[in-house]
């Protein structure tokens, strides 16, 4: 099957590390230009870039922070300045937050959380919509989790922040479908990355994170970077206003594998 991305142009945020890094690779190497999004490591951004350019792929490194408003805008006008339009979003920027019953949160710590995690895409997305109806065709694509559905005790932050996405993706592809565009939502279950490198480092962490994946591992970043580039293909047409999750069967609870 030919996905057909050649030529496309995708902004991508967090694109430094984990998944954001994965999704730029398989991208460019499927020839879209790539608009690399990053924050705090420009020394990762650089070593991203410089692999993906090896691809031959078009890449415009821009230092953003989602969760600012006016970054976020700034950063989709450039682009779609630059480029003269735009055709792929991925939001894809987040973090896990810090370990916190919800009635020991620390107010900055959950504020920070919602404001990366929801916040960023809906600045992005917003910016990114206003062309995209107007160019009468776009996707965006958001990455969630599979804790859009299940709840993570110590991460409400996170929880609520996916689950937001979520319902937020789903409003935004009723509202652009008529204009063409698609907003949808790629959730990965515990795919191995730097974001939970603390629990996939440590065996006996690992061991209760696997028990919890009916597929009895943990997913690669190339194994959702695959899906993602299929979702914002021309491939994926009749596909918008839910959620795809690879996750090795993770949201459907496997510890009901026995018993009940
Ligand atoms: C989180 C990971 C976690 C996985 C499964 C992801 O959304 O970012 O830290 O391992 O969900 O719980």
């Amino acid at each position: 099957m030919d996905i057909s991305l050649k030529g496309k142009r995708a902004l991508i945020t967090g694109a430094s590390s984990g998944l954001g890094e994965a999704i730029s690779k398989e991208l460019a190497s499927s020839g879209v230009n790539i608009g690399l999004n990053y924050h705090s490591h420009p020394e990762d951004a650089d070593r991203v870039s410089g692999e993906l350019e090896k691809t031959g792929a078009e890449v415009i490194e821009f230092r953003a922070d989602v969760s600012d408003s006016k970054q976020a805008f700034d950063m989709v006008d450039f682009f779609v300045k630059k480029w003269g339009g735009i055709d792929i979003l991925v939001n894809n920027a987040g973090i896990d937050g810090k370990h916190a019953l919800s009635w020991e949160a620390d107010l900055s710590e959950w504020e920070k959380v919602v404001k990366i995690n929801l916040f960023g895409p809906f600045y992005c997305a917003r910016e990114a919509l206003k062309h995209m109806v107007a160019q009468k065709k776009g996707v965006i694509l958001n990455i969630t989790s599979v804790h859009e559905t299940i709840p993570w005790s110590g991460y409400g932050s996170y929880t609520a922040s996916k689950a937001g996405l979520s319902m937020l993706s789903k409003t935004m592809a009723q509202e652009a479908g008529s204009s063409g565009v698609r907003v949808l939502c790629l959730a990965p279950g515990a795919i191995k990355t730097p974001i939970n490198q603390n629990v996939w480092s440590n065996p006996e962490n690992l061991n209760d994170l696997v028990s919890k994946i009916p597929f009895g591992r943990m997913g690669e970043p190339e194994e959702v970077a695959r899906v993602a580039a299929f979702l914002v293909s021309d491939a994926a047409s009749y596909i918008t206003g839910c959620t795809v999750f690879v996750d090795g069967a993770m949201k459907d609870y496997a510890n009901f594998i026995h018993g009940g």
